[in-house]
């Protein structure tokens, strides 16, 4: 996927999404993923055949409140279309309920290194979910070196790293783990 933001391409291209993931974004920011999410999820074979309650949605938390509206306006065609919703929340609060997320991404969060907050997105997932942190720098070293703490927050509290990938971008490094419980 090209386009200005890489580094989120990136990540969402090799999720191949099918079109009925329940998906959360931690740190959503400005919500620039969110739409490339939703983009993806809507373009889906056979999306808009489904019964809506089976149609995949994304859903992004922002501890700011101010991302929060940023993301929201930005992405107010995918909200009112049901596929996208926000929330202003911290990680530890967020209203998610457990077992009741597909995918969880979070780009440049570097709080879900540490294993509380690690521990909570976890918690999320339902059978078969994935986590995915990606981080990204300019220098290789401090991408890897962050993603290296989240890998020993993942050991700490015995979740499972399935995949390790860094890729060179023309926007920086970036190296993402695939995360589930154990
Ligand atoms: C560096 S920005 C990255 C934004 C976007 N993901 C990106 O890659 O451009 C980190 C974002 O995560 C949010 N954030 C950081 N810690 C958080 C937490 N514990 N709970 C919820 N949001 C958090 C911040 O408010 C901020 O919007």
């Amino acid at each position: 996927m090209a386009g200005p933001a890489p580094r989120f391409g990136w990540v969402l291209d090799q999720l191949a999404l099918r079109g009925t993931e329940r998906i959360v974004e931690v740190g959503c920011g400005h919500g620039i993923a969110a739409g490339l999410v939703v983009d993806a999820l809507e373009a889906a074979p056979g999306f808009l055949d489904l019964p809506a309650d089976q149609r995949g949605r994304y859903l992004g938390v922002d501890r700011s409140e101010k991302m929060i509206a940023a993301s929201a306006t930005r992405n107010a065609a995918a909200v009112d279309r049901g596929t996208a919703a926000f929330v202003a929340a911290d990680v530890g609060d967020a209203p998610v309920e457990r077992g009741s997320v597909d995918v969880v991404l979070a780009w440049r969060v570097a709080g879900l290194a540490e294993p509380a907050a690690l521990g909570a997105v976890l918690s999320w997932l339902g059978p078969g979910g994935t986590v995915v942190l990606a981080f990204d720098d300019p220098d290789p070293a401090r991408a890897a070196a962050t993603a290296a703490r989240a890998r020993r927050s993942a050991d700490a509290i015995g979740a499972t790293v399935g995949a390790a990938r860094s890729v060179e971008l023309p926007t920086g490094a970036v190296t993402a783990l695939w995360l589930s419980p154990t």
